[in-house]
């Protein structure tokens, strides 16, 4: 018998759709110019301190004094220190070693952590999401089947996110166990202050539930009083678990390496209402079925937080901020509705004339040679809407935008 759940899944992966999508208007079309602003994927080269730490981890790994075999499955410290010092301890955030878990990206980090809690847990999801969280509780049967006339999975919390709400979802009003929160926000690229996200956390603490913090794009914020980690905020170590990735932020997209951070106070409730530790046992289930991420990586991803790697990942960012800047504008010229793209890469657009998602996915394929991603892709409440990424090359980027002008709505 095959794990039942997976039958429930609608329709393919959202990223291999578009791809599919894409090569076949391709295989029709070879002669089109067809640039893709869809999945968010990096497309400027590995910051040059990356490049030399790795060649040198590469001799490393030649020389038996040096060679490295199997590794912590949690990260070597020096990239976990690094992490500590680098990313939390220059905020203010106190982190301990045991506390970061050194993965293979943030993908499957958000998408297996669901794996430690019970099958009954209930999911809240923000709507638009990104499909992971969704999919994977799916798998997992938490979704109790699909409800084809609302294009909502039965058991999974959706919390809606509209132009409305200004994309900020209100609190749950049911119970839920579980909450997944994306800030900066993919799909949307939008944000919340410290404030507001100090109301998640104290309603997490109020109502014994977990937040799982996906902060995959933090390098991207640019205003001031948006929050890099939720502990910034008092009380998350408590509540919270936090996922943050390399992908974006230094192009490792192709290298694979992220981080997930689960405090020591993390408690969640076993048979008999006893507390476990959360820490203990995702660092269970990490060691029992991963081997940790290759010397190489982890040596480059190291280098990222040297005063060089530093301001190369910099420059990095700032090259898709511009992108993203030029999007925003360019489409706002042209009378588009647009979100985003001021501390994401991400640019979400109100499609014109009311077209659905995909209407304007296969308009803007077949009139500009463009690809983006269907916000419906994201969520019902993602229909009529549309994203881009800022992670094209800055003459893709520049074309798309000059096409996008040109067309007639
Ligand atoms: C996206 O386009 O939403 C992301 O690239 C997907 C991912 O990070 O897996």
């Amino acid at each position: 018998m095959v794990n039942q759940h997976f039958l429930e899944l609608q329709g393919s992966y959202l990223f291999s759709e578009i791809a599919k999508r894409r090569s076949k208007y391709m295989e029709q079309h070879p002669d089109a110019n067809v640039i893709s602003l869809g999945i968010g994927d990096v497309t400027r080269g590995l910051p040059q301190a990356v490049i030399e730490a790795m060649h040198q981890a590469v001799d490393d790994m030649v020389n038996p004094s040096s060679f490295r075999g199997y590794g912590p499955e949690q990260g070597y410290s020096f990239l976990v220190d690094a992490i500590i010092t680098g990313d939390y301890h220059r905020r203010g955030i106190e982190l301990s070693n045991d506390e970061v878990f050194v993965s293979d990206g943030s993908k499957c980090d958000v998408g297996n952590i669901q794996e430690i809690f019970s099958q009954d847990s209930i999911v809240a999801v923000q709507d638009p999401v990104y499909p992971v969280y969704v999919d994977t509780n799916v798998m997992a049967g938490r979704a109790g089947g699909f409800d084809t006339a609302l294009g909502r999975y039965k058991n999974i919390v959706y919390l809606d996110c509209s132009a409305d709400n200004d994309f900020k979802p209100a609190l749950p009003t049911e119970r839920v166990d579980l909450i997944y929160l994306c800030y900066p926000n993919n799909p949307t690229g939008m944000t919340l202050t410290k404030d507001e996200l100090k109301v998640w956390v104290d309603y997490a603490i109020e109502n014994d539930c977990l937040i799982l913090f996906d902060s995959a794009y933090e390098a991207f914020i640019t205003e001031e009083d948006v929050p890099h980690s939720i502990y910034e905020i008092e009380g998350a170590r408590q509540v919270a678990i936090e996922f943050r990735s390399f992908s974006k932020t230094a192009g490792f997209t192709g290298m694979r390496c992220a981080y997930t951070v689960v405090p020591k106070e993390l408690r969640g409730r076993a048979s008999g209402d006893n507390l476990v530790s959360i820490n203990e046992l995702w660092n269970r289930r990490h060691t029992t079925k991963f081997n940790g991420v290759s010397y190489v990586t982890q040596k480059g991803a190291a280098a990222i937080y040297t005063p060089e790697g530093q301001a190369q990942t910099k420059e990095l960012i700032e090259y898709y901020m511009a992108n993203a800047a030029m999007i925003r504008d360019g489409l706002q010229e042209v009378g588009f509705t647009v979100y985003g793209g001021v501390n994401a890469p991400y640019i979400w657009l109100k499609t014109p004339n009311n077209m659905s998602s995909w209407d304007f996915f296969d308009f803007l394929l077949k009139e500009a040679n463009i690809v983006g991603t269907p916000g419906v892709g994201f969520g019902t409440c993602g229909d009529g809407y549309f994203r881009l990424t800022s992670f094209g090359s800055r003459e893709n980027t520049e074309q798309a935008i000059a096409r996008i002008k040109k067309l007639s709505f």
